[in-house]
């Protein structure tokens, strides 16, 4: 099966290691083991304290709670687990979908990379008409492109805040449309689609009773707090992915999930026993402890957003040669920059003149800018950009 090279993955494997201050990482910090059994730890141990923080001031090391969680996990069995995942993972992943009401499955995935693939690749076939709003992670134009579909590009627009026009939505979506691939909160500019606008492109979906795939990596991560409804929530044929790697500051579990519509799930399954089996059952322990926890672990990823959007925002004010659409949601914004070089070769040119490193906008089809991370390393952010509007100084 031909397809098109992962961009953004290509980009990373050849740059990242060599970057002294990376700006394009998308996840909030990652937590180690020692700070999720911490957090996990606290939160039986100090129920009553409401300041429980990660690293907290009451000597978590050494508490009970977390030797007993070590305990448990050097006595698992390494074999396959439970196949679509454990009964309490699958609980502690329904509580993110709170007010879907009609027949919905879960199944548990390899990251939601491996969520949104398993989907396309069952719903999608040769000839099929898919409309991809971008920009978006790759796999929602690539994957059904190799398929042999046709693929329509809806280009979210700087003047419309990064959301979605609906007019052109309603031209692109037509009765043979089978799929329409989406990402909200979005990666890369940060744009929350507002209730109001959802639902009408969900009113479009049905018009023309077609899917609605929406990646929700990062639904969760709503700077105001207020997270945003599911796909599935809302659309009795929408199909959401999620997964630990965003949200929950845990990309190393490599775990992600579908949630999905009954008759659309028992043909995800049979796809699914080809590619999965089951996920790791340290990986699913993890993440069931993580969910289970997951305001304690919102609440941190917030604040690491919120501080690293501030010293962002701070240096664009003071910056001339870059704009953006204030971020709403999730951990990436577009910078749009006024120099006269291609995003490639300004990344490149910056990387090897400084180490500070930035995703070159024409990966993800969007030249003229610059994707930046701003929580991954908050301790080097406010250099990094420093150091970027120096080099900028002499170009
Ligand atoms: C929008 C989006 N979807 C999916 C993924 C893949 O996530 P995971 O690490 O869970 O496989 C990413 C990773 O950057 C992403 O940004």
């Amino acid at each position: 099966m031909q397809i098109d090279n992962f961009k953004v993955e290509d980009w990373f494997n050849e740059y990242e290691k060599l970057a002294k201050y990376d700006m394009a990482d998308t996840c909030v910090e990652s937590l180690s083991l020692n700070e999720l059994l911490n957090i996990v730890g606290c939160n039986s141990l100090h129920q009553q304290d409401e300041t429980v923080k990660v690293g907290c001031s009451h000597h978590c090391t050494d508490n009970i709670e977390k030797e007993k969680y070590l305990e448990e996990i050097l006595s698992k069995k390494l074999n396959y687990g439970d196949i679509q995942g454990s009964e309490r993972l699958h609980n502690a992943i329904k509580s993110l979908y709170s007010h879907a009401c009609y027949p919905l499955e879960l199944t548990v995935t390899h990251g939601a990379i491996g969520a949104n693939h398993l989907v396309m690749e069952t719903l999608i076939e040769r000839g099929d008409n898919v409309v991809s709003i971008v920009p978006t992670y790759q796999q929602h134009y690539s994957i059904p492109k190799s398929i042999g579909a046709n693929v329509d590009l809806l280009f979210l627009k700087e003047e419309n805040n990064w959301i979605p026009d609906i007019n052109e939505l309603k031209n692109k979506v037509k009765n043979n449309t089978k799929i329409i691939c989406m990402n909200n909160p979005n990666n890369p500019t940060g744009a929350v689609i507002p209730r109001n606008i959802l639902e009408k492109i969900i009113d479009i979906a049905r018009e023309n009773n077609c899917y609605i795939l929406c990646d929700e990596v990062y639904r969760g991560l709503e700077h105001n707090g207020q997270i945003s409804k599911s796909i599935v929530e809302l659309y009795e044929k929408g199909i959401s992915t999620g997964s630990m790697s965003k949200v929950f500051s845990l990309a190393g579990l490599r775990l992600g999930w579908i949630v999905a519509p009954r008759e659309v799930m028992n043909k995800i399954i049979i796809h699914r026993e080809y590619n999965t089996i089951s996920v790791s059952i340290l990986d699913d322990y993890f993440s069931t402890l993580a969910l289970e926890n997951k305001g304690k672990i919102i609440k941190r990823n917030l604040g690491k957003i919120l501080e690293g959007k501030k010293i962002m925002s701070d240096w664009i004010e003071s910056e001339p040669h870059i704009s953006w659409i204030e971020p709403k949601g999730g951990t990436t914004c577009l910078l749009k920059y006024d120099l006269p070089m291609i995003s490639r070769e300004l990344c490149k040119k910056l990387l090897d003149d400084t180490g500070v490193l930035f995703l070159p906008g024409e990966t993800l089809e969007m030249e003229g800018y610059l994707r930046a991370g701003y929580c991954s390393d908050i301790s080097k952010l406010k250099k990094g950009l420093n150091i970027f509007s120096d080099w900028m100084k002499n170009i």
